[in-house]
């Protein structure tokens, strides 16, 4: 079987940095095929995601968007078409949240860690420590906590996304799906979570069935406004689209997933391979920075 990679360098409204995002996309993506020609999919999706993790100009990894609190969560995970999962949630202090995650599916009983031990786990397991803020990301934390405190009240803190001008919103969640010469998929998702995340804030990257989502039918990894990704559990609902309509195949699964988001008045983007090796792909944003290779 031919070998399959699509990443995508989250859905946005827009922004400034999307020819420097488009670059990474293509970059991680050709280095992910590269590693998909010699090795399995499972590795392809950490590889391809750890280099959109090393980008600034993506909201992963370093180049998080600081949390409320001036500190860097990430979330992150990966499945394999066993069903085999494992993620992070709330781990500070990494450069590569989506390798801490496979770690916890490969050597651990568990599927999710979260928050101190997730880091604890990092560091014990040989994880070097690693501070992800850029210099941009912590002035525009600075700048908007400025506005913030001018305007706001404490009781307010749940709703700063309210405060956040339009044009400043742009969301960057990182993923990956590939299918290796075996017909194996693999597929990941990693993200800094939103921009002034109130910490314990939980989006849908690091949970298995929304952000994130593949068995023997395919692989989804998703983009967008967490919350309703979650209520959603747009992962799993492609994929089951996929399981119980013959007929489709990996683009109607995408444009399904699309139309649930519609239905929320939520923004978002998917990707997705079929068990047959098709490509899927949609987003109802004005941008989504995304690659493939087939
Ligand atoms: N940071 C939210 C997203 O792009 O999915
Ligand atoms: N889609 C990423 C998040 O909502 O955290």
């Amino acid at each position: 079987m031919k070998p399959k990679i699509i990443v995508h360098g989250g859905a946005s409204r827009s922004s400034n940095d999307e020819p420097d995002r488009k670059k990474d996309v293509i970059n991680a993506c050709k280095i992910g095929y590269e590693v998909l020609l010699e090795k399995d999919a499972v590795e392809a999706v950490e590889i391809a995601i750890r280099n959109l993790e090393a980008s600034a100009f993506l909201n992963a990894g370093v180049g998080s968007y600081l949390q409320l609190d001036g500190r860097v969560r990430m979330d992150a995970s990966i499945m394999k078409d066993d069903l085999s999962a494992g993620a992070v949630i709330g781990i500070e202090d990494v450069e590569h949240p989506i390798s801490v995650a496979r770690r916890v599916m490969e050597s651990t009983q568990h599927v999710i860690l979260s928050g101190r031990l997730a880091t604890e786990f990092a560091h014990s397991e040989g994880f070097p420590r690693y501070d992800p803020r850029t210099r941009p990301k912590v002035n525009l934390w600075m700048e908007i906590m400025e506005e913030f405190r001018q305007k706001t009240t404490y009781e307010q803190i749940f709703h700063v996304d309210q405060y956040l001008k339009e044009g400043r919103f742009t969301l960057g969640t990182v993923g990956c799906v590939a299918m290796d010469s075996n017909g194996r998929i693999a597929a990941g998702t990693s993200t800094g979570g939103l921009k002034m995340n109130v910490p314990g804030r939980v989006g849908d990257s690091g949970i298995i069935g929304a952000g994130t989502y593949c068995s023997k039918y395919g692989g989804v990894s998703c983009t967008g406004y967490g919350e309703k990704i979650l209520v959603l559990s747009l992962g799993k609902q492609v994929v089951n689209y996929l399981k119980f309509r013959e007929s489709t195949n990996a683009m109607g699964a995408a444009e399904y997933g699309i139309e649930e988001l519609n239905s929320l008045h939520a923004h978002g983007g998917i990707i997705c391979i079929d068990k047959q090796g098709n490509i899927g792909y949609g987003h109802n944003t004005k941008a989504m920075a995304m690659h493939f290779i087939e």
